[in-house]
Protein backbone atom coordinates (compact mmCIF):
# COMPACT_ATOMS: atom_id res chain seq x y z
CA UNK A 1 0.00 0.00 0.00
CA UNK A 2 2.64 2.53 0.89
CA UNK A 3 4.46 2.11 -2.26
CA UNK A 4 1.51 2.31 -4.19
CA UNK A 5 1.11 5.24 -2.73
CA UNK A 6 4.44 6.54 -3.30
CA UNK A 7 4.20 5.25 -6.70
CA UNK A 8 1.25 5.51 -8.18
CA UNK A 9 -0.10 9.13 -6.98
CA UNK A 10 2.81 11.12 -7.87
CA UNK A 11 2.79 9.00 -11.45
CA UNK A 12 -1.33 9.86 -11.49
CA UNK A 13 0.27 13.32 -11.12
CA UNK A 14 2.43 14.16 -13.61
CA UNK A 15 -0.21 11.99 -16.28
CA UNK A 16 -2.86 14.69 -14.81
CA UNK A 17 0.04 17.54 -15.56
CA UNK A 18 0.99 15.82 -18.99
CA UNK A 19 -2.67 15.77 -19.74
CA UNK A 20 -3.67 19.24 -18.83
CA UNK A 21 -0.89 21.64 -19.81
CA UNK A 22 0.20 19.57 -23.10
CA UNK A 23 -2.63 21.64 -25.34
CA UNK A 24 -1.67 24.70 -27.07
CA UNK A 25 -2.68 27.78 -25.70
CA UNK A 26 -2.76 30.36 -28.63
CA UNK A 27 -5.98 31.56 -28.87
CA UNK A 28 -7.03 34.83 -30.38
CA UNK A 29 -10.78 36.26 -31.61
CA UNK A 30 -9.22 37.84 -34.19
CA UNK A 31 -9.29 33.87 -35.53
CA UNK A 32 -12.79 34.30 -35.78
CA UNK A 33 -12.94 37.90 -37.34
CA UNK A 34 -14.97 37.38 -40.95
CA UNK A 35 -15.51 33.10 -40.45
CA UNK A 36 -18.81 31.86 -41.60
CA UNK A 37 -20.02 29.86 -38.85
CA UNK A 38 -23.13 27.42 -38.64
CA UNK A 39 -24.15 27.19 -34.69
CA UNK A 40 -27.05 24.72 -34.20
CA UNK A 41 -29.27 24.72 -31.45
CA UNK A 42 -28.65 28.45 -30.67
CA UNK A 43 -32.22 29.68 -29.50
CA UNK A 44 -30.99 29.08 -25.89
CA UNK A 45 -28.23 27.39 -23.45
CA UNK A 46 -24.83 27.18 -24.95
CA UNK A 47 -25.64 27.86 -28.46
CA UNK A 48 -27.13 31.07 -27.89
CA UNK A 49 -23.94 32.02 -25.51
CA UNK A 50 -21.72 30.58 -28.37
CA UNK A 51 -23.50 33.02 -30.84
CA UNK A 52 -22.64 35.91 -28.56
CA UNK A 53 -19.05 34.96 -28.40
CA UNK A 54 -18.86 34.84 -32.05
CA UNK A 55 -20.56 37.90 -32.65
CA UNK A 56 -18.11 39.82 -30.61
CA UNK A 57 -15.49 38.62 -32.51
CA UNK A 58 -17.14 39.32 -35.70
CA UNK A 59 -17.73 36.67 -37.25
CA UNK A 60 -20.71 35.86 -40.04
CA UNK A 61 -23.44 33.91 -38.72
CA UNK A 62 -26.26 31.26 -39.45
CA UNK A 63 -28.26 30.06 -36.40
CA UNK A 64 -30.80 27.44 -36.21
CA UNK A 65 -33.62 25.80 -33.79
CA UNK A 66 -36.81 25.64 -33.79
CA UNK A 67 -38.27 28.88 -32.33
CA UNK A 68 -38.14 31.37 -34.75
CA UNK A 69 -38.87 33.95 -31.73
CA UNK A 70 -35.93 33.29 -29.90
CA UNK A 71 -34.00 33.15 -32.90
CA UNK A 72 -35.22 36.11 -34.13
CA UNK A 73 -33.84 37.81 -30.78
CA UNK A 74 -30.56 36.49 -30.72
CA UNK A 75 -30.13 37.19 -34.34
CA UNK A 76 -30.66 41.29 -33.37
CA UNK A 77 -28.47 40.75 -30.26
CA UNK A 78 -25.70 39.22 -32.34
CA UNK A 79 -25.74 42.25 -34.69
CA UNK A 80 -25.25 44.47 -31.56
CA UNK A 81 -22.55 43.10 -30.71
CA UNK A 82 -20.78 42.93 -33.67
CA UNK A 83 -21.32 40.26 -36.05
CA UNK A 84 -20.09 40.38 -39.75
CA UNK A 85 -23.48 39.76 -40.52
CA UNK A 86 -26.55 37.53 -38.56
CA UNK A 87 -28.89 35.12 -40.05
CA UNK A 88 -31.56 32.26 -39.25
CA UNK A 89 -33.13 29.54 -40.38
CA UNK A 90 -36.17 27.81 -38.03
CA UNK A 91 -36.85 24.63 -38.67
CA UNK A 92 -36.79 20.75 -36.24
CA UNK A 93 -33.61 18.29 -36.91
CA UNK A 94 -36.78 15.40 -36.67
CA UNK A 95 -37.33 16.57 -40.00
CA UNK A 96 -35.08 14.37 -41.95
CA UNK A 97 -34.69 17.13 -44.90
CA UNK A 98 -33.98 19.77 -42.39
CA UNK A 99 -30.16 19.60 -41.89
CA UNK A 100 -29.33 20.09 -46.37
CA UNK A 101 -31.88 22.78 -45.68
CA UNK A 102 -29.82 24.61 -43.57
CA UNK A 103 -26.52 23.74 -45.32
CA UNK A 104 -27.48 25.24 -48.67
CA UNK A 105 -28.91 28.63 -46.52
CA UNK A 106 -25.29 29.12 -45.67
CA UNK A 107 -24.14 27.74 -49.43
CA UNK A 108 -26.42 30.54 -50.84
CA UNK A 109 -25.69 33.22 -48.40
CA UNK A 110 -22.12 32.99 -47.96
CA UNK A 111 -20.71 30.33 -50.72
CA UNK A 112 -18.69 28.26 -48.36
CA UNK A 113 -18.00 27.43 -44.85
CA UNK A 114 -15.49 27.71 -41.92
CA UNK A 115 -16.87 25.71 -39.04
CA UNK A 116 -20.30 23.69 -38.53
CA UNK A 117 -21.03 23.58 -34.84
CA UNK A 118 -22.97 21.43 -34.14
CA UNK A 119 -24.84 21.73 -30.76
CA UNK A 120 -28.83 21.59 -30.54
CA UNK A 121 -30.54 17.92 -29.07
CA UNK A 122 -33.93 16.99 -28.42
CA UNK A 123 -36.29 16.19 -25.87
CA UNK A 124 -35.43 13.59 -23.21
CA UNK A 125 -37.08 12.36 -19.66
CA UNK A 126 -34.74 12.23 -16.84
CA UNK A 127 -35.42 9.26 -15.61
CA UNK A 128 -35.54 5.30 -15.38
CA UNK A 129 -35.27 3.83 -18.83
CA UNK A 130 -39.35 3.01 -19.53
CA UNK A 131 -38.68 0.88 -22.65
CA UNK A 132 -39.81 3.55 -25.20
CA UNK A 133 -37.98 2.15 -28.34
CA UNK A 134 -39.65 4.65 -30.73
CA UNK A 135 -38.56 7.49 -28.34
CA UNK A 136 -34.83 6.19 -28.84
CA UNK A 137 -35.31 6.45 -32.34
CA UNK A 138 -37.09 9.93 -32.91
CA UNK A 139 -33.53 11.10 -30.63
CA UNK A 140 -31.30 9.43 -32.42
CA UNK A 141 -32.78 11.11 -35.46
CA UNK A 142 -32.36 14.83 -33.85
CA UNK A 143 -29.06 14.43 -31.94
CA UNK A 144 -27.42 11.95 -33.83
CA UNK A 145 -28.25 11.44 -37.85
CA UNK A 146 -29.06 14.69 -38.39
CA UNK A 147 -25.26 15.63 -37.07
CA UNK A 148 -24.24 13.04 -40.17
CA UNK A 149 -26.33 14.87 -42.35
CA UNK A 150 -25.26 18.22 -41.62
CA UNK A 151 -21.53 17.24 -42.04
CA UNK A 152 -22.34 15.01 -45.33
CA UNK A 153 -24.50 18.66 -47.01
CA UNK A 154 -21.60 20.31 -45.56
CA UNK A 155 -18.14 18.74 -46.09
CA UNK A 156 -17.62 19.84 -49.72
CA UNK A 157 -17.56 23.58 -48.20
CA UNK A 158 -15.30 22.55 -45.12
CA UNK A 159 -13.14 21.00 -47.55
CA UNK A 160 -12.62 23.68 -49.45
CA UNK A 161 -12.12 26.60 -46.39
CA UNK A 162 -10.15 23.61 -44.62
CA UNK A 163 -12.57 24.38 -41.90
CA UNK A 164 -13.82 22.51 -38.55
CA UNK A 165 -16.26 20.43 -37.31
CA UNK A 166 -17.43 20.84 -33.57
CA UNK A 167 -19.22 18.64 -31.85
CA UNK A 168 -21.08 19.29 -28.40
CA UNK A 169 -21.26 16.14 -26.59
CA UNK A 170 -21.20 15.28 -22.84
CA UNK A 171 -19.65 12.74 -20.42
CA UNK A 172 -23.38 10.62 -20.98
CA UNK A 173 -21.17 10.26 -24.25
CA UNK A 174 -18.26 8.72 -22.17
CA UNK A 175 -18.74 8.09 -19.15
CA UNK A 176 -22.69 7.36 -18.35
CA UNK A 177 -25.00 8.22 -15.04
CA UNK A 178 -28.36 6.76 -14.82
CA UNK A 179 -31.71 8.10 -15.26
CA UNK A 180 -30.11 9.07 -18.93
CA UNK A 181 -30.22 6.12 -21.04
CA UNK A 182 -31.78 7.54 -24.42
CA UNK A 183 -29.60 10.81 -24.57
CA UNK A 184 -26.39 8.80 -24.00
CA UNK A 185 -26.65 6.67 -26.53
CA UNK A 186 -27.27 9.48 -28.67
CA UNK A 187 -24.30 10.96 -27.15
CA UNK A 188 -21.84 7.60 -27.64
CA UNK A 189 -23.11 7.13 -31.04
CA UNK A 190 -21.41 11.16 -32.05
CA UNK A 191 -17.86 10.06 -30.33
CA UNK A 192 -18.16 6.53 -32.45
CA UNK A 193 -19.24 7.99 -35.87
CA UNK A 194 -16.80 11.25 -35.07
CA UNK A 195 -13.91 9.43 -34.21
CA UNK A 196 -14.24 7.06 -37.22
CA UNK A 197 -14.58 10.23 -39.28
CA UNK A 198 -11.40 11.79 -37.89
CA UNK A 199 -9.45 8.85 -38.69
CA UNK A 200 -10.60 8.42 -42.31
CA UNK A 201 -9.69 12.40 -42.86
CA UNK A 202 -6.03 11.49 -41.30
CA UNK A 203 -5.65 9.12 -43.91
CA UNK A 204 -7.04 10.87 -46.94
CA UNK A 205 -5.50 14.11 -46.23
CA UNK A 206 -8.45 15.85 -45.54
CA UNK A 207 -7.35 18.93 -43.54
CA UNK A 208 -11.06 19.16 -42.01
CA UNK A 209 -10.58 19.40 -38.11
CA UNK A 210 -12.93 17.07 -35.60
CA UNK A 211 -13.41 18.53 -32.57
CA UNK A 212 -15.54 16.28 -29.88
CA UNK A 213 -16.62 18.67 -26.64
CA UNK A 214 -17.03 16.81 -23.91
CA UNK A 215 -19.41 18.49 -20.91
CA UNK A 216 -19.96 18.12 -17.43
CA UNK A 217 -23.54 19.61 -15.86
CA UNK A 218 -23.62 23.16 -17.31
CA UNK A 219 -26.01 25.94 -16.06
CA UNK A 220 -28.52 26.39 -18.60
CA UNK A 221 -32.06 26.83 -17.96
CA UNK A 222 -33.02 23.45 -19.22
CA UNK A 223 -30.49 21.24 -17.60
CA UNK A 224 -30.82 22.59 -14.15
CA UNK A 225 -34.42 22.20 -14.67
CA UNK A 226 -34.27 18.82 -15.36
CA UNK A 227 -31.27 17.61 -13.30
CA UNK A 228 -30.85 19.81 -10.39
CA UNK A 229 -33.49 17.94 -7.79
CA UNK A 230 -31.35 14.50 -8.27
CA UNK A 231 -27.82 15.90 -9.01
CA UNK A 232 -25.63 17.15 -5.79
CA UNK A 233 -22.94 18.74 -8.13
CA UNK A 234 -22.76 22.63 -8.83
CA UNK A 235 -23.09 23.37 -12.51
CA UNK A 236 -20.45 25.09 -14.41
CA UNK A 237 -20.91 28.73 -16.47
CA UNK A 238 -22.31 28.34 -19.89
CA UNK A 239 -20.57 31.67 -21.19
CA UNK A 240 -17.11 29.98 -20.04
CA UNK A 241 -17.97 26.91 -21.62
CA UNK A 242 -19.59 28.31 -25.22
CA UNK A 243 -16.19 30.49 -25.40
CA UNK A 244 -14.22 26.84 -24.51
CA UNK A 245 -16.14 24.57 -27.32
CA UNK A 246 -14.97 28.10 -29.76
CA UNK A 247 -11.72 28.01 -28.46
CA UNK A 248 -11.26 23.93 -28.81
CA UNK A 249 -12.64 24.30 -32.46
CA UNK A 250 -10.43 26.99 -33.62
CA UNK A 251 -7.50 25.67 -32.31
CA UNK A 252 -8.42 22.24 -33.70
CA UNK A 253 -8.28 20.28 -31.15
CA UNK A 254 -9.19 16.36 -30.97
CA UNK A 255 -11.78 16.83 -27.90
CA UNK A 256 -12.46 19.53 -25.31
CA UNK A 257 -12.70 18.41 -21.82
CA UNK A 258 -15.05 21.00 -19.75
CA UNK A 259 -14.79 22.06 -16.68
CA UNK A 260 -11.27 20.23 -17.20
CA UNK A 261 -10.27 19.27 -13.83
CA UNK A 262 -13.79 17.37 -13.34
CA UNK A 263 -13.73 15.67 -16.76
CA UNK A 264 -10.55 14.89 -17.19
CA UNK A 265 -9.85 12.98 -13.39
CA UNK A 266 -13.48 11.43 -14.60
CA UNK A 267 -12.19 10.18 -18.31
CA UNK A 268 -8.96 8.69 -16.02
CA UNK A 269 -10.54 7.24 -13.87
CA UNK A 270 -12.95 5.83 -16.28
CA UNK A 271 -9.71 4.22 -18.57
CA UNK A 272 -8.04 3.11 -14.79
CA UNK A 273 -11.07 2.06 -12.47
CA UNK A 274 -14.61 2.08 -14.09
CA UNK A 275 -16.39 0.42 -11.62
CA UNK A 276 -15.26 2.70 -9.00
CA UNK A 277 -16.12 5.72 -10.98
CA UNK A 278 -19.58 4.81 -11.62
CA UNK A 279 -20.13 3.87 -7.94
CA UNK A 280 -18.94 7.74 -7.44
CA UNK A 281 -21.01 9.23 -10.11
CA UNK A 282 -24.21 7.14 -8.53
CA UNK A 283 -23.17 8.18 -4.96
CA UNK A 284 -23.47 12.09 -6.53
CA UNK A 285 -26.92 11.48 -7.44
CA UNK A 286 -30.33 11.79 -5.16
CA UNK A 287 -32.21 8.62 -6.17
CA UNK A 288 -34.72 9.06 -4.09
CA UNK A 289 -35.69 12.51 -5.61
CA UNK A 290 -36.19 10.30 -8.89
CA UNK A 291 -39.74 9.22 -8.98
CA UNK A 292 -40.01 5.98 -11.36
CA UNK A 293 -42.53 6.63 -14.08
CA UNK A 294 -44.69 3.71 -15.02
CA UNK A 295 -42.75 1.50 -18.03
CA UNK A 296 -44.26 2.03 -21.44
CA UNK A 297 -46.19 -0.73 -23.10
CA UNK A 298 -46.33 -3.01 -19.58
N1 LIG B 1 -26.32 21.86 -20.08
C1 LIG B 1 -25.66 20.80 -19.69
O1 LIG B 1 -25.55 20.47 -18.49
C2 LIG B 1 -24.97 19.94 -20.71
C3 LIG B 1 -24.12 18.91 -20.26
C4 LIG B 1 -23.47 18.11 -21.18
C5 LIG B 1 -23.64 18.34 -22.54
N2 LIG B 1 -24.48 19.34 -22.94
C6 LIG B 1 -24.68 19.49 -24.38
O2 LIG B 1 -24.62 20.85 -24.76
C7 LIG B 1 -25.49 21.08 -25.87
C8 LIG B 1 -26.43 22.25 -25.56
O3 LIG B 1 -27.13 21.96 -24.37
P1 LIG B 1 -27.98 23.09 -23.62
O4 LIG B 1 -28.02 22.75 -22.19
O5 LIG B 1 -27.52 24.43 -24.05
O6 LIG B 1 -29.43 22.79 -24.24
P2 LIG B 1 -30.70 23.76 -24.41
O7 LIG B 1 -30.54 25.03 -23.69
O8 LIG B 1 -31.89 22.90 -24.11
O9 LIG B 1 -30.67 24.08 -25.97
C9 LIG B 1 -31.02 23.11 -26.90
C10 LIG B 1 -31.13 23.78 -28.25
O10 LIG B 1 -31.54 22.81 -29.22
C11 LIG B 1 -32.73 23.30 -29.89
N3 LIG B 1 -33.59 22.18 -30.24
C12 LIG B 1 -34.35 21.41 -29.42
N4 LIG B 1 -35.02 20.48 -30.12
C13 LIG B 1 -34.69 20.68 -31.43
C14 LIG B 1 -35.09 20.06 -32.64
N5 LIG B 1 -35.94 19.04 -32.67
N6 LIG B 1 -34.55 20.53 -33.79
C15 LIG B 1 -33.68 21.57 -33.81
N7 LIG B 1 -33.26 22.19 -32.67
C16 LIG B 1 -33.78 21.75 -31.50
C17 LIG B 1 -33.38 24.24 -28.87
O11 LIG B 1 -34.17 25.24 -29.48
P3 LIG B 1 -35.73 25.08 -29.85
O12 LIG B 1 -36.42 24.51 -28.65
O13 LIG B 1 -36.11 26.48 -30.19
O14 LIG B 1 -35.74 24.18 -31.03
C18 LIG B 1 -32.15 24.90 -28.25
O15 LIG B 1 -31.72 25.96 -29.08
C19 LIG B 1 -26.23 19.76 -26.12
O16 LIG B 1 -25.60 19.04 -27.16
C20 LIG B 1 -26.06 19.02 -24.80
O17 LIG B 1 -26.11 17.61 -24.95
C21 LIG B 1 -25.15 20.14 -22.07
Amino acid sequence: MGLLLKVFVPLLGLVLAFYFYSAPENFSEEMLRGKRVIVTGASSGIGEQMAYHLARMEAHLLLTARTEAKLQKVVERCLELGAASARYVSGSMEDTTFPEVVVKEAENTWGGLDMLILNHIGHSYFNYFNGDVEHIRKLLETNFLSYVAMTVSALPMLKESEGSIVVVSSLAGKAPGPFAAPYSATKFALDGFFSSLRQEFIIDNTNVSITLCILGYIDTESAVRSVSHAIRVTPAPKEECALEIIKSGVLRQRELHYPPWTMGSVLLLRAIAPDFLDSLIRSSYNVENIRRAQPTGQ
